[in-house]
């Protein structure tokens, strides 16, 4: 593999923790506001990004590369409102969307085609990470405001599930 795409797998595997750590962040802002159902949706998607660290990091060994994990940056974690969480998590999927679109660009130039194949997986589930960020966003701006319609969105929230991505599944 090319050294160049390699290193940027490594920075990709950083930047798929610093997002579990960001989303644990959300989820523990969220505990502390009494609303269990948006921690344990935060919680999930912490456990997912996790999830994606991992699918690189096996792709690394796969193809002979090594891993080289670096420090996490501590994330931001001061909210004025529940919708702030949502909203900077749209920005931040919109940020992970860019790196992987990078990561898929460096491979293209390198006819890097095996790259590319594993990286169709993550051109998919970016679109659907930014697609459920601006649903919790315009849900949280339609009902958020009324006690009734927080306390449905918050079971709703409740109500989702781990469950191991396809990559990691096939194992
Ligand atoms: Fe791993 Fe939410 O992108």
């Amino acid at each position: 593999m090319d050294k160049k795409i390699a290193k940027l797998i490594n920075e990709q595997i950083n930047a798929e923790l610093y997002s579990a750590y960001l989303y644990l962040a959300f989820a523990d802002y969220y505990a502390e506001e009494g609303l269990g159902g948006y921690a344990n949706y935060f919680e999930i998607q912490a456990a997912e990004e996790r999830d994606h660290a991992l699918i690189f990091r096996k792709y690394l060994h796969e193809n002979g590369e090594n891993v080289v994990l670096t420090e996490i940056a501590a994330p931001d974690v001061s909210f004025d409102n529940f919708l702030e969480p949502l909203e900077k998590a749209l920005e931040h999927e919109k940020f992970v969307t860019a790196l992987i679109n990078k990561i898929y660009d460096a491979a293209f130039k390198e006819k890097d085609f095996r790259t590319m194949n594993f990286l169709n997986w993550f051109v998919d589930e970016q679109m659907e990470e930014e697609d459920n960020a601006e649903g919790m966003i315009s849900n949280m701006k339609l009902f958020g405001s009324d006690p009734k319609g927080l306390y449905d969105l918050n079971a709703e929230c409740a109500a989702r599930v781990y469950t191991v991505p396809s990559p990691l599944a096939a194992e």
